[in-house]
């Protein structure tokens, strides 16, 4: 065969490196001269869990295989747009793709070919070198509190909105570590962990008052680290006095803590879900400034996030002063804002976004849609949102099913009936097993 002007394109994510992909590239090779295609973060996010590595070092390892003659970025799961510009006289793929989620992507390759003659080659895939069976082994090993840190940032850039659900203890943490579905041949899952300071006070029976101290609170956290590989955002109340506040963060970056949100009230803190029924107390305006500036001062890594969390739409204290303390907040360093509302139908936080998206100095937007519930996610992605937190859920929902656990066996006076609502004796076992 004379392959002197032939090329040949490959697609992949080459996270983990695999001798089934070296037989690819080998394949490849026979053909022409081969480029490959690599996935990008945001390629990959849209189909399945964030690589391990991001695409700059993903690039070197590749370009560095050889039989590689160019790597070139594919900006989507989809393989069309990359193949008509560069026309390939083939495409190899392990022959995996044949059926399951990448069935149609395959169908719009050969779509793709037919259009200039090209032709795909599909090598016998490898069994049991799948970078999804490798992907497990790594997580089985765990992660390190700067991998763990770095990957909130990574996952904003990488995801049109990031998905954030509340755990409050270590079990709560494996439900958000491993809970996914699959949904059009795309992974679901959640990307990272909520420490709620509502949930982890209401797991311990006390009210979210700022009375469960930062040394419980940093156990919660440990706890959650020790069972997960996500990173964490950090619920820090008010910060308390700057002070203590530059402590937390410096804290919460040895640990490995992506983030920290804290609010702008002051004195006696009550959750925002009781809106004014309870006094919420606004911190000024300055003083917020003074003590984000001081943690952006205090944090030690480039990648920690300190945000700054509006709680005038909960005080009542209006949209303008909401719009005035998000730019004063931007200006003074904060990462992100999370801007709170307790309005049921939304309205209220969609006029905040408007304004918002004519900043023209802007940071990540996020929210809180405890009671905007009906919203999805796409909604609020397009609406500006680069993170949604479902604060309380797992919490809110345990405590209904422990409470009818109790109350069946008090009405039956044994463990029969109540037996049906509980998970199986085996599976708990299992759950926590070695
Ligand atoms: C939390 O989860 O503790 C929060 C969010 O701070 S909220 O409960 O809505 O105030
Ligand atoms: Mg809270």
């Amino acid at each position: 065969m004379n392959n002197d002007t032939k090329t040949v394109y490959i697609g992949m994510s080459a996270d983990l490196i695999h001798p089934g992909h070296i037989n690819i590239i080998e394949t490849a090779r026979e053909y022409g001269d081969v480029i490959v295609g690599l996935l990008t973060d945001q390629a990959i996010a849209s189909y399945k869990r964030l690589p391990s590595l991001p695409f700059e070092h993903r690039k070197r390892i590749i370009e560095n295989v050889k039989g590689v003659s160019k790597v070139i970025p594919q900006e989507t799961l989809d393989y069309v747009s990359n193949l008509e510009s560069l026309q390939p006289d083939y495409v190899v793929h392990g022959d995996d793709w044949k059926t399951g989620p990448q069935r149609e992507t395959r169908e719009r390759v050969i779509d793709a070919l037919r259009g200039w003659g090209g032709e795909l080659i599909e090598p016998k895939y490898t069994d049991g070198l799948s970078s999804t069976a490798l992907n497990k082994a790594v997580k089985e090993i765990g992660t390190t509190p700067g991998i763990r840190l770095g990957k909130l940032r990574r996952l904003m850039e990488a995801k049109s909105i990031v998905r954030v659900m509340e755990a409050h203890n270590g079990l709560s943490g494996l439900i958000v570590e491993h809970s996914n579905v699959h949904n059009d041949g795309k992974l679901e899952e959640f990307d990272a962990i909520w420490l709620s300071s509502l949930t982890d006070s209401t797991a311990k029976g006390r009210p979210d008052i700022e009375f469960v101290d930062r040394t419980s609170r940093a156990q919660t956290v440990n706890d959650i680290l020790d069972v997960t590989t996500k990173p964490i955002i950090y619920d820090g109340d008010t910060g308390g006095i700057i002070e203590h506040f530059t402590k937390m963060v410096r804290s919460l970056e040895r640990l490995g803590v992506s983030a920290v949100i804290i609010e702008d009230k002051q004195g006696l803190k009550q959750n925002s879900l009781f809106g004014t029924d309870r006094p919420q107390v606004l911190l000024e305006k300055d003083a917020m400034c003074e003590k984000i500036h001081a943690g952006k001062q205090a944090q030690v890594t480039a990648e920690f996030m300190i945000v700054a969390r509006i709680e005038s739409l909960i005080a009542k204290q209006g949209m303008e002063d909401a719009l005035d303390r998000a730019k004063a907040y931007i200006a003074a360093g904060s990462d992100a804002i999370m801007i709170h509302s307790r309005e049921k139908d939304g309205e209220e936080i969609k006029a905040f976004c408007n304004a918002y998206n004519d900043f023209e100095n802007k940071v990540p937007l996020i929210c809180v849609p405890t009671s905007y519930k009906h919203l999805y996610e796409s909604e609020l992605a397009t609406m500006g949102f680069s993170v949604v937190i479902y604060a309380n859920h797992l919490l809110r929902s345990a405590y209904p099913a422990m409470k009818n656990t109790a109350e069946t066996i008090l009405r039956t006076k044994r463990g029969e009936e109540a037996d049906e609502l509980c998970m199986p004796v085996k599976e708990i076992l299992t759950l926590i097993a070695d």
